[in-house]
């Protein structure tokens, strides 16, 4: 693996997924990243991620650094050939290049403005990244995908899968803030790469991007795509059609004790941070059918399985 922007970038996914799982088994600590650098960018919040992604990191020898960019780097320039004489101080180029001068990986969040869908589409804090710096980059959540997140989702169905094929569903639920599609396009995309039967139910005016969720099949009634399901993962995300709005609902998607109901006594999991009683209720937040604590503490040995293979790479 070169990079981690995508999950695409997996060589093999179901190799990974036993190696995180493996790593989650016999978590001793490995000289891989002695002597290593890891830089952390973060133009947004983070909890899990940036945590996670550090003990992962320090599991494997190595350093870490953290800066959060929006509030304490220069404002980043990423247009080619721009006039730098506003409030843009430093341009990608030079500062790729520097980070790639103190860190052997470097690892950057940087999210959606979630106004121009076409700006948003082309990744351009990502990609620049990619292009400008001489070491392999890690996407810790960009305008559009949460590959990290992602594998983590897969290898938690993975470990806690109770038949060969479960069903599993990625329903929609409100929000009061317009959200990001990044999380629910990586869930979509990686669930059409393991053998599970897998569903999305959203209002109408909600579905994702039809290039990613191709031939899955889309409810608009949340009930009968819930029927059945092993695993149901429920998530906010603003329209892709009216982009980065949220048009408003009829009905109520809150997942909740009369929702788990009408499922095979799914497994509820969700990527966290989650809003308390509108997207989730605290029914099920706190019942046995939540795994979303032990998703979340799958976050480092998605990580850790990650970082190796790109350290692993370097060293080849
Ligand atoms: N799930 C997730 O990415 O959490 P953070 O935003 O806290 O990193």
């Amino acid at each position: 693996m070169k990079n981690y922007i995508s999950f695409r970038d997996i060589e093999n996914l179901e190799e990974l997924i036993s190696e995180a799982i493996e790593l989650k088994k016999n978590n001793s600590a490995s000289g891989l990243g002695k002597e290593k650098t890891l830089g952390m960018l973060f133009f947004n919040p983070s909890l899990r991620t940036r945590l996670s992604t550090e003990k992962a990191a320090k599991l494997l020898g190595m350093e870490v650094m953290v800066m959060n960019a929006d509030k304490n780097g220069w404002a980043l320039e990423f247009e080619d050939g721009a006039i730098m004489d506003s409030t843009k101080a430093e341009h990608i180029k030079e500062a790729a290049g520097v980070l790639s001068q103190y860190c052997d990986l470097i690892a950057v969040r940087a999210f959606p403005n979630l106004k121009d869908r076409e700006k948003d589409e082309s990744e351009q804090v990502m990609n620049s990244f990619k292009k400008y710096a001489s070491v392999p980059v890690i996407n810790l959540e960009s305008a559009t995908g949460h590959p990290l997140q992602a594998l983590t989702d897969a290898i938690t169905i993975s470990e806690l899968k109770k038949s060969q094929k479960p069903k599993v569903v990625l329903t929609w639920a409100p929000h009061p803030k317009a959200l990001p599609q990044s999380v629910p396009n990586s869930f979509a995309e990686i669930m059409q790469k393991v053998d599970v039967d897998f569903v999305i139910a959203n209002p109408e005016g909600y579905d994702l991007n039809p290039h990613i969720t191709r031939d899955v099949k889309v409810f608009h009634n949340q009930e009968d795509a819930l029927k059945d399901a092993d695993f149901v993962y429920v998530k906010n995300w603003s329209s892709y059609e009216n982009y980065g709005q949220s048009p408003e609902v009829d009905k109520n998607w809150t997942f909740d004790a009369e929702k788990l109901k009408g499922t095979n006594n799914a497994k509820v999991m969700h990527c966290l941070p989650v809003r308390r009683n509108v997207v989730i209720a605290d029914e099920v937040l706190d019942s046995d059918n939540s795994i979303v604590i032990h998703q979340a503490g799958n976050r480092t040995f998605a990580a850790q399985a990650v970082l190796k293979r790109l350290l692993e790479n370097k060293e080849n």
